[in-house]
């Protein structure tokens, strides 16, 4: 799943996931927990992660060629995030090969990148489940309260702050934009418009899912 800061890769994972039960693997949920964690590595993640740059493909790479070995992801998953380098796509591509697993699909949710600040500065999440919320495009249905854990936290991400997102879109056009000719040149790259509703983006991905 690919495209900019804020465009819904992790709310259409969320959704795919719990419709057609593959596993949604996020590389940023899985640094914020090393982050929680409070390791040397964590501490170190998070100045990357909260100066808006990437963290280094190494400690990317190591991660996914792991996750994707747990039983969890043996009916197939979602990759949300990743790659985000020419070199994160060529490793994965080395291991699927060495799995001898295939990439059904590349989607970018396209968006207008101008419109990503205000997407992102409205975030929540909720703290017990990871379901994410928007104050304004997708409030939980009682103010404070996640529609499937009632009364928690919703917490927002010391990464969405304007000054942060500025940074993670430069990061995207220099570094992450570069891969979409790796894939358009496979003839594999496919589009959805992610300025429609969340509901009318699910809807498109359903169709290029359902397609194949
Ligand atoms: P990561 O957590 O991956 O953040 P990101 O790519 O910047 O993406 P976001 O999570 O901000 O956006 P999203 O596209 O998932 O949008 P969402 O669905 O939440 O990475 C964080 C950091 O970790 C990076 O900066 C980097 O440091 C590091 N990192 C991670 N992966 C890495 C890698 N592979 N290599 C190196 N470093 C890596 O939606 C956003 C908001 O909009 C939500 O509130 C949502 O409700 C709302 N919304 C969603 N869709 C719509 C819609 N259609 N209309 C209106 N609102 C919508």
């Amino acid at each position: 799943m690919l495209g900019p800061p804020g465009a819904g890769k992790g709310t259409q994972s969320q959704r795919i996931e719990a419709a057609r039960g593959l596993k949604q693997l996020s590389t940023g949920d899985m640094l914020r927990a090393e982050v929680a964690s409070g390791s040397d590595l964590g501490i170190s993640l998070k100045k990357t992660m909260d100066a808006g740059q990437l963290v280094t493909d190494s400690v990317i790479v190591a991660m996914i060629s792991s996750r994707i070995d747990q039983p969890d992801c043996a009916n197939g998953f979602i990759l949300d995030g990743f790659p985000r380098t020419v070199a994160q796509a060529e490793a994965l591509d080395t291991m699927l090969e060495e799995r001898k697993m295939r990439m059904d699909h590349v989607i970018q949710i396209v968006v207008d990148q101008e419109a990503m600040v205000q997407r992102i500065s409205g975030r929540i999440t909720c703290e017990q489940c990871g379901t994410g919320y928007h104050d304004t495009f997708d409030p939980p249905k009682t103010a404070g309260e996640c529609d499937k854990c009632g009364p928690t936290n919703l917490i927002r991400r010391s990464d969405d702050n304007p000054d942060t997102v500025r940074a993670r879109l430069k990061a995207y056009d220099e570094q992450t934009a570069p891969l979409l000719p790796y894939y358009q040149d496979r003839g594999v790259l496919q589009d959805v418009n992610g300025m429609a509703s969340a509901d009318q983006v699910a809807t498109e991905i359903a169709g290029l899912l359902d397609a194949a």
